[in-house]
C-alpha cells in the first residue's frame, strides 16, 4: 500500500522587496511537486503582513488575485490546529520570512519546517554576523567595515577616515540586513561614499563598506542536514556594471552559466567553502552560497550565504542541482525529508528533556 502523502504547507509572499520573487517560488513547487508524495496546501503572507485564507491564497498563486492585504477572519494558529499538516515548507525571501522570525512563530506553533531554524536564519540574514561565523571558520573575506546608525550620526568623519584608512576605492556600501542588492550601492569616489552610506542607513541601522573587487560572480547551491553536499558551482553574469536590483528583477539582462567554466581544483576549493559556510551558520536543509573570483589574483572570497534561496524552476538553486543529477520535483521531496528529519530529532530531544525534568522532579 502506497504511504499517505505528506500533508505540506506551502507558505509564501510576505512583506519584503520580494514578495512577487516568492510568488514565482511557490508557483512552480506547486507545478513540480509529486502530488502522490506531497500535498499542498497553499497559504499567502499578504504584502500587510497578514496571512490569507488557503482557498483565497490558491487563487493569488495562480495569478487571480492581489496579495496586498490578509483575511481579517483568518487564524494561522487556529487553521494549522485545525489541519495539523506535517510540515511547513516556508519559500518567504528577506525580512520576516528569511531571518529566523517566522521559523521562531513555527517553532511556537510546533510545526516542522523546511530549511534553517532560528539561529541559522537570523546568522543568515544580517551580513555582519554572517561574517563573525565565516571569519572564525577561516573562510577568506572581503576587507570591510561596519558601521552603526549612532557612530554614523555623531563623528562621520572619523568614519571615513576609518574607511579610507582599510579600504582601498571603489567601495561597496551596503545595508547590512539587505536582500535583492536593495540598498546596494558602489563608490567610485571618496566624495560620493557619504550619501551612499546614508542611503544604506535607511534600509537598516548597520551599514558596511566593503572594498568593492572586480570579480566574477560564482554560487554553489548547498543540501542537507548533518553532512551537506555541495552542487556544481555556476556564475551569475551580470547585465549592468553590478548585479543590482534592476538586474535581478526589471532588465533581466544577467545570465547564469551552469556549470560556471573553471579549472577542476577551482571547482572543489568552492564547493569546500561553501559547505564550510553553510556549517558555519548552523544552517539545515538547503542554502546558497555566493562567492567572488577576483580577476588578476584568481583569488576566492565568499560574499554571502541565502538560507530560502530563490526557488523557482528556473533559479540558480534547483539549477544547480539539476546539473548535479537532481531534478527539481526530487529536489522538493527531499526537502522535505529533511525537514521531518529534523523535527524528529528535535522531538527526540524534547522527550528527553522532558524525562529528565519529571526525574530531577521526583528527587526534590
Ligand atoms: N565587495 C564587493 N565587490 C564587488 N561587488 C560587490 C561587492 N559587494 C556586493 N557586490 C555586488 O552587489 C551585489 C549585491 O550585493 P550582496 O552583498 O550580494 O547583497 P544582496 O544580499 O542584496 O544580494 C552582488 O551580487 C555584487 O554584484
Ligand atoms: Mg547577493
Amino acid at each position: 500500500m502506497a504511504a499517505a502523502p505528506i500533508e505540506t504547507v506551502l507558505l509564501f509572499g510576505g512583506r519584503s522587496a520580494e514578495h512577487e520573487v516568492s510568488i514565482l517560488s511557490a508557483r512552480s513547487v506547486l507545478d513540480a511537486a509529486p502530488s502522490q508524495r506531497i500535498r499542498l496546501t497553499p497559504i499567502c503572507i499578504a504584502k500587510d503582513g497578514r496571512f490569507v485564507a488557503p482557498e483565497r491564497s490558491a487563487s493569488i498563486l495562480l495569478g487571480g488575485e492581489k496579495s496586498d492585504r490578509g483575511d481579517d477572519d483568518f487564524s494561522f494558529e487556529a487553521w494549522s490546529r485545525d489541519a495539523n499538516p506535517d510540515i511547513v515548507f516556508p519559500l518567504i525571501h528577506g525580512t520576516d520570512g528569511e531571518d529566523g522570525a517566522l521559523q521562531g512563530y513555527l517553532e511556537i506553533l510546533g510545526l516542522p519546517y523546511v530549511g534553517s531554524a532560528v539561529a541559522a536564519s537570523a546568522v543568515g540574514m544580517d551580513k555582519a554576523h554572517m561574517k563573525y561565523a565565516f571569519a572564525a571558520a577561516k573562510l577568506p573575506l572581503v576587507e570591510y567595515v561596519a558601521v552603526l546608525e549612532y557612530e554614523w550620526r555623531s563623528d562621520r568623519e572619523r568614519i571615513v577616515r576609518s574607511v579610507n584608512n582599510a579600504l582601498r576605492l571603489p567601495y561597496f556600501v551596503k545595508p547590512a540586513n539587505g536582500g535583492s542588492s536593495v540598498g546596494v550601492t558602489k563608490v567610485k569616489n571618496d566624495e560620493d561614499l557619504a550619501v551612499a552610506i546614508d542611503k544604506a542607513f535607511r534600509f537598516d541601522e548597520k551599514v558596511l563598506v566593503e572594498r568593492g573587487i572586480d570579480a566574477r560572480e560564482i554560487e554553489v547551491s548547498v543540501l542537507g542536514n548533518d553532512a551537506p553536499e555541495a552542487s556544481v558551482p555556476g556564475e551569475i553574469v551580470a547585465g549592468r556594471e553590478f548585479y543590482d536590483y534592476e538586474d535581478k528583477y526589471v532588465e533581466n539582462k544577467s545570465s547564469l552559466v551552469i556549470p560556471a567554466k573553471l579549472p577542476k581544483e577551482k571547482v572543489e576549493e568552492f564547493r569546500r567553502h561553501a559547505v564550510t559556510a553553510f556549517k558555519a551558520i548552523g544552517a539545515s536543509g538547503f542554502a546558497r552560497v555566493d562567492f567572488f573570483l577576483e580577476r588578476g589574483t584568481n583569488r576566492l572570497y565568499i560574499n554571502e550565504i541565502n538560507t530560502i534561496p530563490g526557488f523557482t524552476n528556473i533559479s540558480m538553486y534547483p539549477k544547480l542541482w539539476e546539473a548535479t543529477e537532481l531534478k527539481y520535483s526530487r529536489l522538493i521531496e527531499r526537502l522535505i525529508e529533511l525537514g521531518l528529519e529534523r523535527s524528529k530529532r528535535r522531538a527526540a530531544r524534547d522527550e528527553t528533556a522532558m524525562k529528565w525534568f519529571e526525574e530531577v522532579k521526583s528527587l526534590t
